[in-house]
């Protein structure tokens, strides 16, 4: 596929999508999420990707979903409009996804940052879900995601007023996992998801899906599920590899399954 939207690249076991919309501070409109799946899914299909990583410009991730191309839709366009499930398709991917986030990222940017399994941002980033000053809410799962990840009191105060939040106050929320000086953030990216394709891939993914089970079910329903996984975990070469090595006082070599 020829991407006009996005960047595609891999980088050693970490695949690399970029958006790249400068013009329009990399808003997403339709076309970004039809590329945002192609790139996903070939990811997923990619023996040799372990990890993956989104990212954006250094003056935006991504500035929300395209005003411009929502502004003329009536309720029945926006209901029956594809976006939204097409978004939760990008969220269910199943490889461990990083956002790489410099600059803004806004109503839906803040949105899919949020989709990734953890974020790192640089210290310029700005978070943010102003949907409420153009007369609506988030729509691409804002008001969950964050409620979930930093609680009730910061989710009202950003979906309410508007007011973005600054690299600092997103990493003391728990909103990001680390902040980073600028001129590092891709690099700092790059080498996290390369520890993550490093290790067992079907370890990680496990660990993914268990750690989201946390956000949709009851704690004694998530731990018969971690307990599950885990157990599953010692049918996989990569266990007897890791536990071995261990014991053997040597590195161990994951062949990812
Ligand atoms: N959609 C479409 N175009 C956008 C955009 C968006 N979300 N954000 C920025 N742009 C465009 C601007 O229209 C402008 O294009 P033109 O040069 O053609 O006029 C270009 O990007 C540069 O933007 P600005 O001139 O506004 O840049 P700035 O530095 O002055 O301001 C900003 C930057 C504060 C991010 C400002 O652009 C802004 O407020 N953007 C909108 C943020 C927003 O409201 N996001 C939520 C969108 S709704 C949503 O996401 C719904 C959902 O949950 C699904």
């Amino acid at each position: 596929m020829d991407y006009t939207s996005i960047k595609v690249e891999r980088r050693g076991r970490v695949g690399w999508m970029t958006i790249d919309r400068p013009k329009a501070l990399n808003a997403l409109n339709t076309q970004v999420l039809t590329e945002l799946l192609q790139a996903s899914d070939a990811f997923a299909a990619d023996a040799e990707v372990g990890a993956v990583v989104l990212t954006g410009s250094e003056r935006a991730f991504a500035a929300g979903a395209d005003i411009k191309e929502m502004q003329p839709f009536g309720f029945a366009e926006a209901y029956l409009s594809d976006f939204a499930s097409g978004w939760d398709r990008f969220a269910n991917a199943r490889k461990p996804m990083i956002a790489a986030v410099a600059g803004y990222a806004l109503g839906g940017g803040c949105e899919v940052a949020m989709m990734c399994d953890f974020i790192i941002a640089a210290e310029s980033a700005k978070f943010g879900q102003p949907e409420i000053t153009l007369g609506v809410l988030p729509g691409m799962g804002g008001t969950q995601r964050m409620a979930r990840a930093i609680g009730k009191a910061k989710t009202m105060d950003l979906c309410l007023t508007g007011r973005m939040m600054d690299a600092g106050e997103a990493e003391r929320s728990g909103l990001v996992a680390r902040v980073v000086p600028d001129a590092e953030l891709l690099a700092e990216a790059q080498k996290a998801a390369e520890i993550i394709a490093g290790f067992s891939l079907p370890a990680a993914m496990m660990a993914k899906e268990a750690i989201n089970r946390a956000f949709d079910t009851t704690l004694t329903e998530g731990l018969r599920a971690e307990r599950r996984l885990f157990a599953a975990a010692f049918s996989l070469e990569d266990q007897k590899e890791g536990m071995g090595a261990f014991v053997e006082k040597r590195k161990p070599n994951f062949r990812h399954r």
